[in-house]
């Protein structure tokens, strides 16, 4: 496996698989289970897979948060050379933001940036949109693999490649549980051993409602969700959404079709978030 510091060595790897099909999974590390997931597919429908490892400054809205990310590039590197990854991409700050980080890419997009993970973490998409365009222009893959755990930024990528004219093809993955329920994250290494198991309550209470959820039932899927987070301390809800999984409006009362449910909880001062199609 190439490792890779510089944007320029990156460029240059880039130059040097003409005739090859790339694909990339960009993160920010301390990868686990649900990444090795978008590794494996990458390294099946392409010639090449390239993983970034970036830990990007500007999505995070908190700075204690950004110091708190887990970080174990070691680690890292042993995972993606066992799976058989061609190229890591692990750039410093400096690389990716030569002029600084208050150099951003102001794209619009709708209402995706303006709910759920948006509404809680103003200028979050800003950074995401802006770090995804510099990848993609260095990389140039032709196919990025992107998990439905982060359903919203899934959006938000589309709607990037559409208005800037990517020739990347996006490839959605579906989102990876551990075998109680959660949502693999590298959020979950924050957690103390009380803290994990509080957690469960976040996939049981939404794969519970997502089960018997119907159409005309919207304020009631609510309240009983809000009902069951009241009941449990050490667990703060921020937000239960019913949405359309295009737009990411929220549903009312007599809409029909699919919906998506998202989640966002506060345990033990970790933000975790998740979310499923409904009715399963
Ligand atoms: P990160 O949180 O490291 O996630 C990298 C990719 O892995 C994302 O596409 C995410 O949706 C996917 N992923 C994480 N947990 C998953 C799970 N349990 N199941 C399926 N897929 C999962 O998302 C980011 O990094 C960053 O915002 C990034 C896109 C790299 C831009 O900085």
């Amino acid at each position: 496996m190439e490792i890779i510091q510089t944007a320029a060595a990156c460029k240059a790897w880039t130059n040097r698989q003409s005739g090859s099909t790339i694909g990339f999974v960009p993160t920010m590390g301390a990868l686990h289970f649900g990444h090795m997931e978008l590794v494996k597919r990458c390294l099946e429908q392409n010639d090449k897979c390239i993983v970034s490892i970036f830990v990007n400054p500007t999505q995070f809205t908190d700075a204690r948060d950004l110091t708190a990310y887990p970080r174990q590039p070691e680690q890292d590197q042993k995972m993606l050379e066992a799976l058989g990854v061609h190229a890591l991409f692990t750039p410093a700050p400096s690389e990716m933001y030569p002029k600084g980080t208050e150099t951003l890419l102001n794209i619009p997009l709708d209402n995706l940036d303006k709910v759920m993970e948006g509404a809680s973490r103003p200028g979050h998409f800003t950074g995401v949109v802006t770090i995804v365009d510099l990848l993609f222009k260095l990389i140039q893959p032709h196919k990025a693999y992107f998990g439905e755990k982060d359903y919203q930024q899934l959006l938000v990528i589309r709607r990037l490649v559409e208005f800037c004219h990517h020739p990347t093809q996006i490839v959605a993955c579906p989102l990876v549980r551990e075998d109680d329920g959660l949502a693999y994250s590298s959020r979950n290494m924050r957690l103390n051993e009380h803290d994990r198991r509080l957690a469960k309550i976040i996939p049981d209470t939404l794969l519970e409602v997502a089960r018997w959820y119907r159409p005309g039932h919207v304020n009631e899927a609510k309240e009983s969700v809000h009902r069951i987070f009241e009941g449990v301390t050490g667990v703060t809800l921020d937000y239960f959404k019913i949405c359309n999984p295009q737009t990411l409006s929220e549903i009312v009362e007599g809409d029909t079709g699919q919906v998506r449910m998202f989640v966002a909880a506060l345990v033990g001062g970790v933000r975790l978030i998740d979310n499923t199609n409904a009715p399963l």
